[in-house]
């Protein structure tokens, strides 16, 4: 479980932060907008640093940027664990997978819901990660795409070769969609306001482990 820091309050920040250590969140998903890839925008990189400064949990970037490759070394610079970005933005695939690596940095590629899944097949033996958006980017609380389902099990076949790559699923996950991605052949799954950063009298901490615990019974 990743838990998406822009459905968190920023207010609270610190509190959520130490929330999610005491419940062993496995990493924090951070989101990166430019405006025009994706209609809003998103997180920077001085509060990356602030947030790395506090917290050990491995921290993933998702760049939804037209172009990437400018803005990789700031959030590097600022402490990511892993960068992925976008199969489908204008920069140079492979050079920007070059990269983040010669930085020592774990890399992934995100494809949104109609993007094929061939489109992957030069920089399977390159990348650390795929992350498959199960919405369209850069919206919050949208219901995931059913095709979503068929996709991952598709990109686990595709991946029997590479059994290092870990496949993240973004968007629509709630306590209904979570153990289903899981049967199917994901990894980790983005955290957001399906589940664990939902309006709720419970606390974060409460809302981890309620997940886990549905996520385990279903597929037990
Ligand atoms: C959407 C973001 C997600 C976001 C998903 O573009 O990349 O990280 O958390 O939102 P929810 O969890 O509301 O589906
Ligand atoms: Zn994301």
């Amino acid at each position: 479980m990743s838990a998406s820091l822009i459905c968190g309050d920023p207010l609270k920040l610190t509190e959520e932060l130490d929330e999610l250590r005491k419940a062993e969140i496995d990493a924090l998903h951070f989101d990166v907008m430019d405006g025009h890839f994706v209609p809003r925008l998103g997180l920077y990189p001085e509060m990356l640093k602030a947030i790395k400064g506090q917290t050990d949990i491995p921290i993933d970037v998702h760049l939804m940027l037209d172009h990437p490759t400018a803005y990789v070394e700031k959030f590097i610079e600022a402490g990511a664990d892993l960068v992925a970005f976008h199969i489908e933005s204008d920069d140079d695939i492979a050079e920007t997978i070059k990269f983040i690596k010669s930085k020592n940095v774990k890399v992934g590629l995100v494809l949104k819901p109609d993007t094929p899944l061939d489109m992957l097949n030069p920089f399977l033996s390159e990348i650390d990660l795929v992350m498959l958006m199960a919405i369209q980017p850069g919206i919050l609380g949208q219901k995931v795409i059913p095709e979503t389902f068929f996709r991952i099990s598709d990109l686990s076949k595709k991946l029997e070769d590479y059994p290092n790559i870990v496949i993240e699923i973004d968007g629509g996950v709630t306590p209904e969609t979570a153990p289903k991605m899981v049967k199917c052949g994901a990894h980790l799954l983005v955290c957001g306001t399906g589940t664990i950063y939902r309006p709720h009298e419970d606390t974060i901490l409460n809302k981890v482990k309620e997940l886990r615990k549905i996520i385990d019974t279903t597929l037990a």
